[in-house]
């Protein structure tokens, strides 16, 4: 080669060398996005009205989990984002066995390291109960975040793309890590545990009236100002892996001149457990309490809720709960004390242990 043939090859050689080094440092400048799976179960986010005007007597559980993703293309800019729909359902006939499936497939999910978050999108009807079950059994502490809508797809102003887009957001955040199974509605971070729908169809319907939300999303950021002092997800000693059922556990609604027909139906039916939503602070009606302890004889866990939707039911408050061997809610609304107790069955019948996970959980 000659001298000035070598010059050109080793100018050629620079070039090259610098162009590559450029478009691999611009190639890492580029902000990583997190993955996040979006798991699509219907309800009225997914769902569809005649009009626009339409917001009650619509169709939910009717649009899939690729058109709600391509109706915000801004998600493109927060996360990378994939969608999975488990089922199409309305959220009233959420039950067990899909909780199963779904949880399943969140903790397969979530084991991948090439997820880092997951969107459950989910009718509002029992979405504070899907959201329990899972801060309860998921195994992991990467987000895992339930979102929903008051107002279908098709109407105005309808609530579910910036619900969905906050949802995804607070999914791919690390602030979100660790903190447990979450609620994202209305621009507001909340807790499973302690949320709950509180209007059959205002924007603001999910609450945590007094324990208090955990924080806000504004300016596509999550701003958490608390976190639950509850045990959750990877921290909870449960395990429904190999399970294929759960065991029935009932509530029976307290109100004035209640009777026992309803609780005597549900031991009849073969309840392993009834979570018992009395007036006030859990108080038993006299007609009511020798059903009860009949069902417990026959070996059914009962539990002393509230139907009140605040407060702790005081053990050995309104019942000897010791005497009678029952168990108290502490501040879980009945239909996530249904939820505790079912899967505390899963693993013991002792109430002095149930207990303990009532005021751990
Ligand atoms: C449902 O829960 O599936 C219907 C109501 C809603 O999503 O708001």
């Amino acid at each position: 080669m000659t001298t000035q043939l070598f010059q050109r090859f080793t100018l050629a050689l620079c070039a090259v060398l610098l162009v590559g080094t450029s478009a691999a440092y611009a190639e890492d400048s580029k902000p990583h996005l997190a993955n996040v799976m979006i798991l699509a179960t219907g309800g009225t986010i997914a769902g569809t009205g005649a009009s626009s005007t339409t917001t009650v007597g619509y169709t939910a559980a009717t649009v899939g989990v690729e058109r709600l993703i391509a109706a915000v293309p801004e998600l493109a800019k927060v996360a990378s984002v994939k969608g999975e729909q488990v089922f199409q359902i309305a959220s009233e006939n959420m039950n067990n066995d899909y909780w199963l499936v779904l949880a399943k497939r969140v903790n397969v999910l979530l084991a991948r390291a090439d997820v880092d978050g997951i969107v459950i999108t989910h009718g509002t009807d029992t979405l504070e109960e899907t959201a329990y079950f899972l801060d309860l059994v998921v195994k992991s502490r990467k987000p895992v975040v339930l979102v929903g809508a008051m107002r279908p797809s098709t109407a105005l102003s309808a609530d579910g793309p910036i619900n969905l887009y906050n949802a995804v957001l607070l999914a791919a955040s690390a602030d979100a890590v660790g903190k447990g199974v979450l609620v994202a509605m209305n621009d507001q971070i909340h807790a499973a545990r302690d949320v709950t729908k509180t209007n059959t169809s205002t924007l603001d319907s999910f609450k945590t009236t007094e324990l208090g939300l955990l924080g806000y999303i504004q300016g596509s950021k999550p701003f958490f100002y608390r976190t639950s002092s509850r045990k959750h997800t990877a921290e909870a000693e449960f395990d429904i892996s190999n399970l294929a059922t759960l065991p029935q556990v009932d509530i029976v609604y307290g109100y004035a001149n209640m009777g026992p027909v309803a609780l005597d139906a549900f031991v009849a039916a073969g309840a392993k457990g009834i979570i018992h939503a009395g007036v006030g602070d859990g108080s038993l009606a006299s007609r009511v309490t020798p059903a009860l302890i009949s069902a417990h004889k026959k070996g059914v866990v009962i539990v002393r809720a509230s139907r009140v939707g605040q407060g702790i039911v005081a053990r050995n408050g309104e019942a000897n709960d010791d005497e009678l061997d029952f168990v108290v809610s502490d501040t879980l609304n009945a239909q996530k004390a249904r939820i505790l107790l079912m899967l505390a069955l899963t693993k013991t019948s002792n109430t002095k242990d149930i207990q303990r996970m009532f005021y751990l959980y």
